[in-house]
């Protein structure tokens, strides 16, 4: 049963304030907690980390995301918004907890709940009689029962909330949502749930928990599968001689297609995507399902890598030994200091194992850092890091390349070859100068 509510945008005065507890300070949890500060609500953030709670204390944000900070300033200093260590603390006075902890791949492809359970235990103690535990992270299907069974607290309803945020858009994408949906049994604590969003205009979808944490999956594999088809017809143009470009107006004008998220890359990554794809898979599996189209639309990814370190072999005739390759781009899209499953960390490696040199750049890489391969040279500059190279590899989509001048590129490097794995760059003005210009799909 679905109970579609629109929300409208109410005055801040009419808000019911809850008091709140985060679990989880990581992109989600810290969006989730500052937006809620910001709708009204009485927010109390932990995390297991003395050092990043001291930084957030002090309005320090330790992720990239657009509006953040702002609202974490507005939020401590209306005193609506505060940073403790340990979600005891967070817990033990509140109406409503989120569990933003983080749910990573395990080895057979499943969420590994563990995270969730061991804050749900420690929570459990120091619950308010009647309080409400939401699971904010994506977890599989039926992990509403697995809270419960965690927590033993008969009089706590566990409702599902899963999170719709991009990196980079976090804030965006909680105070201008296209829906929120929770997930409850209990019609009482999924309305009380609902009504921490009265703040914002929005659908409220009220279902199930299965159905919640389904749709929640859903969502991801559709969008991958959106990518790994569009990635897959820029293979054939390049095979036929058309241009993904306008393949993509021509197909994105019909609504029931549309045009957003149908740019061509070098294959999607991120801390979501890969991990939630194969989560489905693996509960597919479980509900006796060979999701085998899923199976299809990571195998197309996977092959997608592929596909543009072949191109950079073809760019240096073949012989990738002793090359020189210089790297714009390491996150694994623009707009987020995150190289989790970033395909461009995923195709320097394979450049790398073909003997190939590869020197990087990146505005939000400064130093090496988890998940930079050791052999990769890190350049402080878009210009400096193609100094002798024989080719220029573009893998990340970030503004400060778009605006850089072939001219001077055309001097610093080597070779005159130029991958790009976002047809992010204006083709003629490279060629213009003599490059030999491989874009995706034109
Ligand atoms: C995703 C979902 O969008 C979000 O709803 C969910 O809550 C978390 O996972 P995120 O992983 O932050 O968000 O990034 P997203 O903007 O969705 O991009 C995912 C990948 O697809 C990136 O590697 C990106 O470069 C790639 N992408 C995106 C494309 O290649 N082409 C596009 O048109 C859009």
């Amino acid at each position: 049963m679905v109970l579609v509510r629109h929300h409208y945008q109410l005055s801040g005065s009419s808000i019911l304030s809850t008091a709140i507890a985060i679990i989880g300070t990581g992109y989600v949890g810290l969006t989730t907690g500052a937006c809620l500060a910001h709708l009204g609500h009485k927010v109390v953030c932990a995390d297991i980390d003395p050092e990043k709670i001291a930084k957030l204390q002090s309005g320090v944000i330790p992720i990239i995301e657009l509006g953040l900070t702002e609202l974490v300033n507005e939020g401590m200093s209306a005193g609506r918004l505060s940073f403790v260590v340990g979600s005891v603390e967070a817990a033990k006075s509140c109406d409503i907890a989120f569990l933003c902890v983080p749910t990573p791949q395990g080895e057979d492809g499943s969420a590994d709940l563990s995270y969730v359970q061991q804050a749900a235990e420690e929570i459990a103690a120091v619950l308010p009689f009647e309080a409400i535990v939401v699971n904010k992270s994506t977890v599989p299907v039926g992990s509403t029962k697995v809270v419960e069974r965690a927590l033993k607290r008969p009089d706590v309803k566990v409702v599902s909330n899963p999170e719709f945020l991009r990196e980079g858009s976090a804030v965006q994408d909680f105070l201008k949502p296209d829906r929120v949906v929770v997930g409850s049994d209990d019609q009482a604590a999924a309305m009380k749930v609902a009504s921490l969003y009265d703040g914002l205009s929005t659908r409220v979808i009220i279902t199930d928990p299965a159905s919640a944490e389904t749709i929640k999956y859903a969502a991801n594999a559709f969008l991958a599968t959106k990518l790994s088809f569009v990635n897959a017809v820029a293979a054939i143009c390049e095979g036929v001689g058309a241009d993904i470009n306008d393949v993509v107006v021509g197909m994105g004008s019909d609504k029931r297609i549309g045009e957003n998220f149908l740019r061509p890359g070098p294959g999607w990554g991120g801390s979501c995507f890969p991990k939630d794809s194969r989560a489905l898979i693996k509960i597919a599996e479980d509900a006796n399902y060979s999701f085998d189209l899923l199976k299809g639309v990571i195998t197309v990814n996977d092959q997608q890598f592929e596909r543009v370190v072949q191109k950079v072999v073809q760019a240096v005739g073949g012989e990738t030994t002793e090359k020189t390759i210089a790297v714009w781009g390491l996150t694994f899209k623009a707009g987020t200091d995150d190289l989790r499953d970033s395909p461009s960390i995923e195709i320097i490696k394979r450049l790398l194992a073909l003997g190939s040199k590869v020197q990087a750049f990146d505005p939000t890489v400064t130093n090496s850092k988890p998940g930079v391969p050791e052999q990769l040279n890190l350049s402080l500059s878009p210009i400096e890091v193609t100094v002798g190279a024989d080719v220029l590899l573009v893998l990340t989509e970030w503004d400060d390349f778009k605006w850089i001048s072939p001219t001077t590129i055309a001097t610093t490097m080597n070779g005159k070859q130029i991958v790009d794995a976002r047809n992010l760059l204006n083709r003629k003005d490279w060629e213009q100068v003599g490059f030999t210009y491989q874009g995706i799909g034109r």
